[in-house]
């Protein structure tokens, strides 16, 4: 998929309009979030810095995980509201004509065929620049607001998953491209025998075909999948075109590229096919002392407990209820057994120290989730420049949320973007108007 060895570039904007952001110099102040003019701007800072693609996460869930009820997470302004973005993105195809748009929708509570339709359909209105974010969902209060008592376990998600994106990609495969043909003078519109019945029979799903739906001017969507679990790396190395991963180091950036190229290949494909978007957060000032300044200011906007409720959303369980003082070696039963985030806590148990205590966990939990960097312009691209080396050149950064929007997203195309051109690592113009195209230019 990421054909070059080109820097690709997208930014995560679930959660720009709260999880602590609003409150932070730089922030949306002054926008309505409700409405499409925020996003619009978003779009053309990003086309601006000629980014590959916007990014929206989903979880159909208000956060219930931390002390009592959703009351704190609400009151601190934490992952809520939460809008569907969906319709969101032809404002932006609009205001950003080669911009690609990513969108999540759960393998484990929709159908297949009307994901299928939906993102075919809104691949043809952006022109073919939209990816399909297919996730498995485990986030235990989403699970009560789709009928569930009980979230699935994650093996029988990712075997309804495994299920689902088949159906979904033989759906997209249904019909060929020159199937309508409207000739008038024969009086004949479509081709029936290029379009072909799905005829699907599984565990989960029962779906006849065809998708009454063409193929996009990019062919079908781009599909992402990111779960770094065992089950997660399988299922992207079957079916994504992309994988978005969360790694801390670039030690695990490398061991993870290498496991995916392996897998992928036991799938049948290469490993061009699959390129990674790896997660980074970049704090980046003309000066390093500037970005300190910056960094420190979205500190101090922070509550205390701001590390604990984002523990607690990703792993399913109430932090605010542990002892402080208990170490991170201890907690793998408690954490295995909620069902949630396993690949994200394996990932934090290789690059912790084992006797960390949840307190101090929870202190720098918010910055240091993620891989991270706080630098000056050149310190940023250096250390970009790292995380796509580790990565075999293959793919690109996505911007991780927990960055005031629309303000760091403009210092990120002002300040850093002319230095990663002026490396020959990022494009300096888009040649391509569709989101396959520029992944793979
Ligand atoms: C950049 C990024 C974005 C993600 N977005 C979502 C999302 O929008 N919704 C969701 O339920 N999970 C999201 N995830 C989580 C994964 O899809 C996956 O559910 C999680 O890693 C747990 O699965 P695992 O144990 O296989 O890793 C995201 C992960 C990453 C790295």
């Amino acid at each position: 998929m990421c054909l070059s060895e080109s820097l690709h570039l997208a930014i995560d904007s679930s959660f720009i309009h709260t999880d602590h952001l609003w409150c932070t110099p730089g922030s949306w102040h002054g926008y309505d979030y409700y409405g499409p003019s925020l996003y619009e701007d978003l779009a053309r800072i990003a086309q601006r810095g000629c980014f590959d693609m916007i990014f929206f996460g989903d979880a159909a869930e208000t956060p219930e995980n931390f002390g009592d009820g959703y009351a704190t997470p609400l009151r601190e302004g934490y992952r809520w509201p939460k809008h569907d973005m969906m319709p969101m993105i032809p404002y932006m195809a609009m205001a950003a004509p080669n911009l690609g748009f990513g969108i999540t929708t759960s393998t484990t509570y929709h159908h297949p065929f009307h994901v299928a339709r939906l993102y075919a359909s809104l691949d043809h209105v952006t022109g073919g620049r939209v990816a399909w974010n297919a996730v498995t969902s485990a986030y235990k209060n989403e699970a009560a607001n789709w009928g569930h008592d009980v979230m699935m376990p994650p093996a029988e998600r990712y075997e309804r998953a495994r299920e689902h994106l088949k159906v979904v990609t033989d759906l997209w495969a249904s019909v060929e491209a020159d199937a309508i043909l409207m000739d008038r003078e024969s009086g004949v519109f479509a081709d029936p025998a290029k379009v072909h019945l799905v005829n699907h029979e599984g565990k989960y799903f029962k779906v006849r075909g065809p998708l009454p739906c063409l193929p996009s001017r990019q062919g079908r969507p781009v599909l992402i999948q990111a779960g770094q679990s065992e089950d997660g790396m399988n299922l992207a190395a079957k079916y994504a075109d992309m994988q978005f991963v969360s790694r801390r180091t670039t030690r695990s950036i490398a061991d993870h590229r290498a496991h995916l190229d392996a897998l992928t290949v036991q799938h049948g494909r290469t490993p061009r096919d699959l390129g990674v978007f790896w997660t980074v957060r970049v704090v980046a000032g003309d000066t390093r002392e500037d970005a300190i300044r910056k960094e420190r200011r979205f500190l101090e906007t922070l509550p205390d407990n701001a590390g604990l409720i984002e523990l607690s959303f990703q792993f399913g369980f109430d932090f605010s209820k542990l002892d402080g003082r208990m170490k991170l070696v201890d907690m793998v039963d408690l954490i295995r057994s909620q069902r949630t985030y396993w690949g994200p806590f394996q990932e934090l148990l290789n690059t912790e120290d084992p006797n960390t205590e949840i307190e101090d966990l929870g202190r720098r939990w918010i910055t240091e989730r993620s891989n991270f960097v706080v630098g000056s312009v050149k310190e940023v691209a250096d250390h970009l420049e790292e995380v796509h080396e580790a990565g075999g050149r293959n793919g690109g950064i996505i911007l991780t949320k927990s960055y005031a929007a629309p303000g760091a997203l403009r210092d990120f195309v002002e300040l850093v973007v002319p230095e990663l051109q002026r490396r020959g690592l990022v494009r300096k113009r888009y040649t391509h108007d569709t989101l396959r195209g520029n992944l793979n230019s």
